[in-house]
């Protein structure tokens, strides 16, 4: 069969499969509106890890470290990644984990520990949520909670986040695709 023939019967073929494959990624949410926890999210597209992030400037009274994961599922990063836009569906996880320093053979600097604190969600859903996008979070066991709009969450992704209201400064695999695409602001909110 010749290449050409070849695509022209595939490509419907892998347009369905690609459509599926987006599906599978989309939320999903119990009847009482919670999110329904994404179970394989470790497989999906890791973005960074902040370590003590804080946004005043004085110091954690937390007296413990901990390290923040941020995730992406694979059908809105291939979208983001032709467009620099975080498409309708994406979800972004922040998995919180405890940090130690004492450990093994390791006497200086921090490593993940199993010490799981608990999952915080960010969901594109145009039709579900006023603003385009929705808080969550979890215990990791149950399904997330929806904040409430009021909840600090909302203001100050929306004044900070650099994409689509998305920390997108603070991933270096993703901040250049939108500085190419156009889509990541020349100043303020970076
Ligand atoms: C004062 C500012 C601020 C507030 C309030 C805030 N965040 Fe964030 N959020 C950030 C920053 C900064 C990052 C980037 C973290 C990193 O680089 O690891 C982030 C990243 C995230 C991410 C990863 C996806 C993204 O949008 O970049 C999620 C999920 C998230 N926050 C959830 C929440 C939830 C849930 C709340 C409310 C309970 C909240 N955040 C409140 C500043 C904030």
């Amino acid at each position: 069969m010749s290449r050409t023939r070849c695509l022209q019967l595939f490509a419907p073929l892998l347009l369905l499969l690609s459509a599926a494959a987006n599906d599978v990624f989309a939320p999903r949410y119990t009847a009482a509106g919670e999110l329904v926890l994404p179970a394989e999210y470790r497989e999906w597209v890791y973005l960074s890890s902040g370590l003590d992030m804080s946004y005043t400037e004085a110091a954690s009274k937390r007296g413990h470290s901990v390290f923040d994961n941020v995730f992406v599922d694979p059908a809105a990063w291939a979208s983001f990644k032709q467009s620099g836009h975080w498409p309708d569906k994406t979800i972004f996880v922040m998995e919180n984990r405890g940090a130690a320093t004492h450990g093994s053979i390791n006497k200086h600097g921090f490593y993940q520990t199993e010490d799981f604190m608990g999952l915080e969600f960010h969901v594109r859903d145009e039709a579900r949520f006023p603003g385009g996008w929705g808080f969550f979070v979890s215990n990791g066991a149950e399904p997330a909670k929806l904040l409430p709009t009021a909840a600090p969450c909302y203001a100050c992704h929306k004044a900070n986040g650099a994409v689509d209201s998305t920390f997108t400064q603070f991933y270096p695999t993703a901040k250049p695709i939108a500085v190419k695409a156009g889509t990541f602001p020349a100043a303020g909110k970076r």
